[in-house]
């Protein structure tokens, strides 16, 4: 089976979730998909061998990047940290094949603006006692597919974002590649 990874930022999921499938052997990831020419995501998979591909927001849009996906042909998109609109396309092309991890428990504290530290700052803001991870599949809107899975944690020991991003972030690593596995053998 084969998974594709669009990310746009330090990658630590991408890492995590390459290194799980190349143990494991269930599924290999092809390829990392990236808008930015200097995510650290790049020279993560670079490392683990993994080819990346940069694009930009013309190349996403006009369907060249669809071309290329068609061409790999993945069982299972994965957006982990993607922070641009995915492109109808690639939806209309793969129902029920992309998914995305978000960093709360939707529908709460989801939709435009709210990604990575601006949803922890938020959840500290209302002071809420449990923060989570969503995994879930994307349609046309932000954040609103169907749910896939959710965990939670407390967070109402954190007095920073960052420890808020912290305890997300372990429950990223522990359940997303295990998510993956599932789908791909269901
Ligand atoms: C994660 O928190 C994910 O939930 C969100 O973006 C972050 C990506 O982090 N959508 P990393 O690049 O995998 O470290």
């Amino acid at each position: 089976k084969k998974i594709i990874l669009f990310a746009s930022g330090s990658g630590s999921n991408a890492e995590n979730i390459i290194r799980y499938f190349q143990d494991k052997k269930t599924a290999e990831t092809v390829a990392v998909f990236s808008n930015n020419p200097n995510a650290q995501v790049l020279d993560k998979a670079q490392k683990l061998g993994v080819p990346g591909y940069v694009f930009t927001k013309e190349e996403l849009n006009s369907g060249k990047v669809l071309e290329q996906v068609l061409a790999v042909n993945p069982d299972l998109i994965v957006l982990a940290g993607f922070l641009w609109k995915f492109p109808t396309d690639i939806v209309a092309k793969y129902p029920n094949k992309i998914i995305n991890i978000h960093p709360a428990l939707l529908p709460k504290y989801g939709g435009k603006g709210m990604y990575g530290m601006n949803v922890h700052r938020a959840i500290l803001e209302n002071k809420e006692s449990h923060s989570g991870i969503s995994i879930h599949y994307v349609n046309e809107n932000y954040d609103e597919g169907a749910m896939i899975f959710q965990a939670e944690v407390a967070v109402d020991v954190c007095v920073t974002p960052e420890e808020i991003a912290l305890k997300v972030q372990e429950l990223e690593h522990l359940h997303f590649p295990q998510i993956i596995d599932k789908l791909l053998q269901s």
